[in-house]
């Protein structure tokens, strides 16, 4: 049953961008495009272009059968698997590129992963004119990613709304991701301390007590276990410059390697 569109009587078409592999995480953000909007796409690409050549491309999870079994209980009306030949060409040549503002992509993620936003601010580029929806929902969980789309729909005059939606995750605080299916046993039960640091360092945040001291404090209580800190940050929740003392809102950011996983995740404090 189709509800009514945007005033024109238009139909309202919401997009969910992904790399398949889907868990709850994925299917919040379809829950979101299926309450406001009447057609709902998702899309599965495991996207090459925002790889760097010692990533985990080749081996990053795929299970097109399971994914589709899931969108189907979800009720998405259309699902886009395009192959890298449909979305990029013969790739003889390279196409043209989306450039991100450099002071946005060159700390954090960007710093550890350079060429990746370029890579998933073109492929989302190429994705919005495909589909040619009237919102897109990303996760606040790759909360630098969430920043560079917006900017790049706001810069580039792009005709949509972006809408953020929240972290969801395990019971046990680890936020889902596809590549939590690499943890081992043991990593598996030591990746939820990042969301024990996350939240040490928000309550240091709140209580005004010293936020460099509770940030040392996480990353040495991180290394303890075994994890390899490549940053835990707060940050403007803005802009990602680093935050100065009693500036609100701001977001606290890690990344951390466990079992050569890289795993992400964030915390914002309003
Ligand atoms: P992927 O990692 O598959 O994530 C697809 C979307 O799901 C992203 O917007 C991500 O932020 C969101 N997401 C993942 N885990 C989540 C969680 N635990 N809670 C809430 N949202 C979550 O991000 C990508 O793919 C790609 O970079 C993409 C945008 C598709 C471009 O290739």
């Amino acid at each position: 049953m189709l509800k009514s569109g945007d005033d024109s009587g238009r139909l309202r078409l919401g997009l969910v961008p992904t790399m398949g592999y889907l868990h709850e995480g994925h299917l919040s953000l379809v829950e979101r495009a299926r309450e406001s909007c009447d057609l709902v796409v998702v899309s599965i690409f495991v996207n090459p272009l925002q790889f760097g050549p010692t990533e985990d491309f080749e081996r990053y999870p795929r299970d097109l059968e399971r994914d589709l079994s899931l969108l189907r209980g979800a009720k998405v009306d259309c699902v886009f698997n395009p192959t890298a030949e449909d979305v990029y060409g013969n790739g003889h040549r390279p196409g043209t590129h989306v450039v991100p503002p450099q002071w946005l992509i060159e700390r954090l993620c960007g710093e550890f992963r350079p060429g990746h936003f370029e890579g998933v601010a073109t492929v989302v580029a190429k994705l919005f004119n495909i589909v040619q929806p009237n919102i897109a929902y990303f996760g606040e969980k790759d909360y630098q990613q969430l920043l560079v789309i917006k900017h790049m729909v706001k810069d580039l005059n792009m005709n949509l709304n972006i809408q953020g939606v929240p972290i969801v995750r395990e019971s046990d605080g680890l936020a889902m991701s596809s590549r939590n299916v690499y943890l081992s046993e043991a990593g598996r039960k030591k990746a939820p301390i990042i969301h024990e640091v996350l939240s040490e360092v928000k309550s240091a945040v709140q209580r005004k007590a010293s936020v460099q001291e509770a940030i040392a404090k996480g990353k040495q209580k991180l290394i303890d276990n075994g994890f390899e800190v490549q940053y835990l940050e707060l940050c403007r929740a803005d802009t990602l410059e680093p935050a100065n003392d009693g500036e609100k809102p701001v977001v606290i950011l890690v990344a951390a390697k466990l079992d050569k996983v890289r795993l992400i995740d964030n915390m914002i404090v309003s």
